[in-house]
């Protein structure tokens, strides 16, 4: 994939004359996902590793109640994500948090809204144990899975010689959501050169995200993110990055989430706050919810954008919806 500065240079270049078409291509290629799944030496793609992942993502006995799943809030019709301002987990307890996508989570350098967690890996066991989630001790888990013997077989071909253990649970569910990324949308087909894909005010929305409405300063690149934390101002007590790293330019600082498939997963935010498109771009344009709030992002531009303006924006990001997955969701789980 092209690099930002490459690209940067690129169009410059074409600013100084050189041929549109050597732009045409570094844009497409900026903007692709690259066909390559990145996987961890050791961790390496297997199918039955996927397998294995995929029937314990969606089995509820990884959770104390036996009623929730990693799918319950990651559900693939909604998403990845679950339709709900916050996370609703163990025993209906409400989380601090709206539940983000898992979607093209294998490109991203950090997990979680405060990128507590560097890799899927690590993720994983965390919601597991939360209260305010799956509700399960790990060691009882773990105790639990090596009871079942389906599981105990599958982790001896996916896994061999490692047995059912933490990190090997965890590997395989990582293993799965590596294989939940965004495909080909109406997007992808413009930006490589089909320019009926998308409607005209779909493409005033793609400049306006590029240029006026100062989006690609951290919305970029394929996955639409720059991976990096910035406070948009919505200004709700919670510290975000911060509590990761405590200096200053990561006080109430989330990750920037991906626009791809955004379409699917309303309400948006880390606080659920924003119900569509509209009113989050809205946020995102105008300088932050609060532009007086702690430590608010100087690359949020306050650009004053036109109602009409803002609905091009909306438009151009629904380009960005991808056909769901081929997925047969199991439903019938080792004994
Ligand atoms: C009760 C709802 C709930 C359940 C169950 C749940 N999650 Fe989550 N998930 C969340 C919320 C909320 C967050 C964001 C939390 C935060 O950032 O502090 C999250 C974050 C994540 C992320 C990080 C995504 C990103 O872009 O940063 C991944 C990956 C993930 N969950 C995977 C899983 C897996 C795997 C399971 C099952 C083992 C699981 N989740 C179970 C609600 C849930
Ligand atoms: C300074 C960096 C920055 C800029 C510039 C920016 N955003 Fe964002 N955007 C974010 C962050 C960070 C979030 C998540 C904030 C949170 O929930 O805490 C976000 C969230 C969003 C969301 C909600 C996504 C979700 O899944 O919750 C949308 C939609 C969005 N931005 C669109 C835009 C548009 C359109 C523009 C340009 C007008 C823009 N953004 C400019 C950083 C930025």
């Amino acid at each position: 994939m092209f690099k930002k500065s490459v690209y940067s240079f690129v169009t410059a270049m074409v600013v100084a004359g050189v041929g549109s078409s050597v732009f045409a291509a570094a844009e497409a290629s900026h903007f692709t996902r690259p066909a390559n799944v990145p996987f961890p030496a050791d961790n390496a793609m297997a199918k039955e590793r996927i397998e294995l992942g995929k029937l314990l993502f969606f089995d509820v006995r990884l959770s104390k109640s036996e009623q929730i799943s990693c799918a319950t809030c990651h559900d693939p019709k909604k998403g990845w994500s679950d339709g709900l301002p916050k996370a609703v987990g163990h025993e209906g307890r409400m989380g601090p948090r709206n539940t983000p996508t898992i979607l093209n989570g294998a490109y991203q350098q950090t997990q979680f809204w405060d990128g507590r967690a560097a890799t899927l890996e690590e993720q994983a066991l965390g919601p597991i144990q939360a209260d305010v989630e799956m509700n399960m001790p790990l060691d009882e888990l773990i105790v639990k899975l090596n009871g079942i013997p389906g599981y105990v077989k599958l982790f001896a071909k996916a896994y061999p010689g490692e047995g059912v253990t933490k990190e090997s649970l965890a590997k395989a569910i990582a293993s799965f959501e590596r294989t939940v990324v965004s495909s080909n949308a109406p997007f992808d087909r413009f930006i490589k050169g089909d320019k009926k894909a998308i409607s005209e005010n779909a493409k005033k929305g793609f400049e306006l995200f590029k240029g006026k409405g100062g989006c690609t300063n951290c919305h970029d690149g394929f996955n639409f993110t720059d991976g990096s934390f910035h406070n948009i101002g919505l200004d709700d007590g919670d510290v975000g990055r911060y509590k990761v790293k405590s200096k200053e330019i990561f006080y109430g600082a989330t990750k920037t989430p991906t626009l791809r498939d955004v379409t699917k997963s309303s309400p948006y935010f880390h606080n659920g706050s924003a119900e569509t498109l509209e009113e989050a771009s809205t946020v995102c344009s105008s300088g932050g919810k609060n532009p007086q709030a702690r430590n608010v992002s100087t690359a949020l531009k306050k650009a004053d954008l036109t109602r009409e303006e803002i609905g091009y924006l909306a438009d151009f990001m629904k380009t960005l919806e991808s056909p769901a997955m081929k997925l047969d969701i199991p439903t019938k789980f080792p004994k």
